[in-house]
């Protein structure tokens, strides 16, 4: 018996039930007391079966994470060493799962002979999220239970399962609706009366059976999970492991995961996609904003233009199962926006990831209209109309005039200030950014961008909305392009000077793509539309050389064949054209420019570093609260390699003091203010060399 550990008895059968709050993390404090309560109940002659519950709102969510790095991450009695002790018992044993068994959870309840579960408990090995594979059995014991290919499935992506699926794999043996400890003691009083001997599952080999046979079955099938993995060691480890299981014995198979373990918990990608998991959840502290500030009620949501971010913005709020009221300037617009919206989903069924029915009930959810009064009962109203201030003028007047009160307004704009927005309406107190990345519906990012008025449980309402479209929100201040879009700014500034001298798309592309990125610069803008920027620095009276050209002669990027690159015949792969190499020469001969050798260290300088600093600045100004909040922006809204942890990170990493000096370097070379380092980065290069405990006094 310990604070976290307590053992009950029901006649014979000894119930065991773990309370570490919050998530039941099996850290070492707790896994000393459970170990010595399950050598003592499985020596103990009076006890026929053992059940293994939770106290609190899940069953165990996974090791504890704050241990890694830590030498009682691997202290002793360690996980496999719980797992090993269950597994020696030879009267039933059984797992009560509700909530979620995540990880080292699902691992542990992977040691009984059975598992049972509340209707909505959910299973799952998400270690790869954080770099690692499941280090306690889960690649071996899974398959042996549900077979390979499913196991490699949930391994593999992270993503858990529901009970429905569990239950007809056969991770579960029974769901209970409701008292599900006191069903699991007479389910395992049941097994222990009809003198059942189960075999532990490592003995089990009848679900693997087949795949050892076919070996080149299962390689196909990681090929293809593996698809997605971009650069990251962890998936690939996964199957590997799996893979030694049809291919080794057992014993070996488990000694060779936890090597692969502790070598993944060493390397700097798991420490990077921690840091990215804390990050996380500390974005979501918000100064001001505390338990005691409620989010106002949202039960419908209006949203304003059905554009490409507003089709995009109410799919995810129907995807979150909150009716929308959409609106357009006219019936053909709003047709078109709809229509979008419909296909969208046709395509999401096609694929096989969203069925008929799950269609139909979000297309059931969305009502549009060209009327404001349809808006006034809505409890947010989130505007994505052009990106020009006399437009979101005119909406914001109207929407005061007509919305109930109470009701949030929000602005998905990318760039206009969101203080001067909320100047337009009467009560700018309600008025908040929610700034969407696109493709709405996929992207996870959420700027919440605070107004100098915005009210703190208008801040909770859009975090807790937030949660509800399965977005991740950071909360960020009023500047031009806040955090994200200032800080590619920044990236992008250098990018036409690389070119002109000497650098060529590709390579500069390539120097991305190798750093991890998914896409380069330049194969973006192509994806995108050079179009966009031509009419945005038109409109500044601003020029690009190189851009600028090729807009002129109709090249549009993919849309219209030709960009940077030419993609054949509809093709998306970016191809060099020899055409746009001939006009950035003729461009850099123009202006006297004598083309070099540009190496890929020039580029990741003369890219990446402004960005650092640009970073650095927005820190300073307390337009981000945390250094990880800025982590979070790039790597959910702009595709920064996870297993780098986000660019603030990534430059601690890499060591602030040598990107200061090469910062200074280019500042001395070309005067260009992007180089300029920042105070906070000379700051902190010459103290500590992180950035990561800066805290400023809040985002606004
Ligand atoms: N270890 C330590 N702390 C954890 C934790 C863990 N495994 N899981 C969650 N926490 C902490 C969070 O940091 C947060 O702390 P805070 O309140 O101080 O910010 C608190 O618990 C609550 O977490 P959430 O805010 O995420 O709560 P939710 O209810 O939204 O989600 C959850 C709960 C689904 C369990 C989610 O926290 C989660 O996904 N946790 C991680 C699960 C995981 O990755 N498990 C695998 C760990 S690795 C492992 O098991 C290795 C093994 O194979 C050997
Ligand atoms: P879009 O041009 O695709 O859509 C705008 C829609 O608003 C059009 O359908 C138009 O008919 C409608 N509209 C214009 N004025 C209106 C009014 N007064 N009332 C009702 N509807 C009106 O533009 P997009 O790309 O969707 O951008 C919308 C907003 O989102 C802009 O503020 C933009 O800066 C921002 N944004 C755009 C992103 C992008 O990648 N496209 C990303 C993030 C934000």
């Amino acid at each position: 018996m310990s604070d976290y550990v307590t053992v009950a008895r029901d006649g014979e059968i000894a119930i065991v039930t773990i309370d570490n709050p919050p998530v039941n993390a099996l850290s070492f404090h707790l896994r000393q007391p459970l170990h010595a309560a399950l050598e003592e109940l499985r020596d103990d002659p009076s006890v026929a079966g053992l059940v293994l519950a939770c106290a609190g709102r899940s069953f165990v969510s996974g090791a504890d994470i704050t241990e890694f790095g830590t030498p009682k991450a691997l202290e002793r009695p360690s996980l496999p060493d719980l797992i090993a002790t269950l597994e020696s018992f030879e009267k039933p044993t059984v797992a009560a799962i509700h909530g979620t068994a995540l990880g080292g959870g699902l691992e542990l309840s992977m040691g009984c002979h059975y598992r049972v579960a509340d209707a909505s408990a959910r299973f799952g090995l998400p270690e790869v999220k954080l770099g690692l594979l499941p280090g306690a059995g889960g690649t071996q014991r899974l398959p042996r239970l549900i077979g390979p290919a499913k196991a490699l499935k949930i391994i593999v992506s992270g993503n858990p399962v529901g009970t429905k699926e569990a239950l007809a794999d056969g991770l579960l043996d029974a769901v209970f609706e409701s008292d599900l400890v006191a069903n699991a003691t007479a389910f395992v009083r049941a097994k222990a009366k009809a003198g059942e001997k189960p075999l532990p599952i490592s003995q089990r080999e009848d679900r693997i059976e087949a795949a050892r046979n076919d070996l080149k079955r299962f390689d196909a099938e990681a090929a293809t999970l593996l698809k997605k993995s971009r650069g990251l060691d962890a998936p690939a480890r996964c199957v590997q492991s799996v893979r030694n299981g049809l291919t080794m014995p057992f014993a070996e198979a488990l000694a060779t995961e936890r090597e692969y373990f502790i070598e993944l918990l060493q390397g700097d990608q798991s420490k990077a996609q921690r840091h990215l998991f804390f990050a996380q959840r500390e974005a979501a502290k918000v100064e001001g904003v505390d338990k005691s500030v409620k989010p106002r009620q949202v039960k419908r949501a209006g949203i304003i233009g059905a554009g490409t971010m507003g089709g995009g913005i109410a799919m995810s709020f129907l995807n979150g199962g909150i009716p929308v009221t959409i609106l357009e300037m006219s019936q053909e617009a709003l047709d078109r926006g709809i229509a979008r919206i419909g296909t969208t989903y046709d395509i999401s069924v096609k694929r096989g990831s969203l069925s008929e029915e799950a269609k139909q009930e979000r297309m059931a959810l969305l009502a549009g209209t060209t009327d404001y009064a349809d808006l006034a009962d809505c409890d947010i109203v989130i505007e994505a109309v052009f990106e020009e201030m006399a437009v979101k003028k005119d909406v914001f007047g109207t929407l005061d005039g007509i919305v109930k009160k109470g009701a949030v307004l929000a602005s998905n704009t990318s760039y206009l200030d969101v203080n001067e927005i909320a100047g337009f309406t009467d009560r700018p107190q309600d008025v908040v950014g929610m700034h969407f990345f696109s493709p709405a519906n996929v992207m996870k990012l959420l700027e919440i961008v605070r107004g100098e008025k915005t009210a703190p449980d208008v801040l909770a309402t859009a975090l807790d909305v937030a949660r509800r479209i399965a977005k991740v929100p950071v909360v960020v201040g009023v500047c031009h392009g806040f955090v994200g879009n200032r800080m590619l700014a920044a990236r992008s500034a250098e990018l036409e000077d690389l070119l002109l001298e000497g650098a060529t798309p590709e390579q500069v592309d390539k120097v991305f793509t190798d750093f991890g990125w998914p896409m380069g610069p330049f194969a973006m803008g192509d994806l995108a539309g050079l179009d966009i920027g031509w009419r945005t620095r038109k409109s500044l009276g601003k020029t690009a050389a190189i851009a600028d050209a090729l807009c002129e002669q109709g090249r549009f990027g993919q849309k219209t064949g030709k960009g940077y690159y030419i993609y054949e015949s509809g093709a998306r792969k970016p191809v060099p054209d020899p055409e746009v190499a001939a006009l950035i020469e003729e461009k850099a001969r123009e202006r006297g420019i004598n083309r070099r050798e540009i190496s890929a260290e020039e580029i990741t300088e003369r890219t990446l570093y402004p960005m650092i600093n640009e970073g650095a600045k927005i820190l300073q100004e307390g337009i981000a609260a945390r250094a990880g909040d800025v982590d979070i922006v790039w790597v959910n809204g702009y595709g920064f390699p996870v297993g780098k942890g986000g660019p603030m990170f990534w430059a601690e990493q890499e060591g602030l003091a040598g990107i200061v000096e090469r910062l200074e370097h280019w500042h001395g070379k070309t005067g260009k203010d992007v180089f300029e380092p920042a105070a906070l980065l000379r700051q902190a290069a010459s103290g500590g060399g992180r950035l990561s405990g800066v805290k400023t006094s809040r985002a606004a």
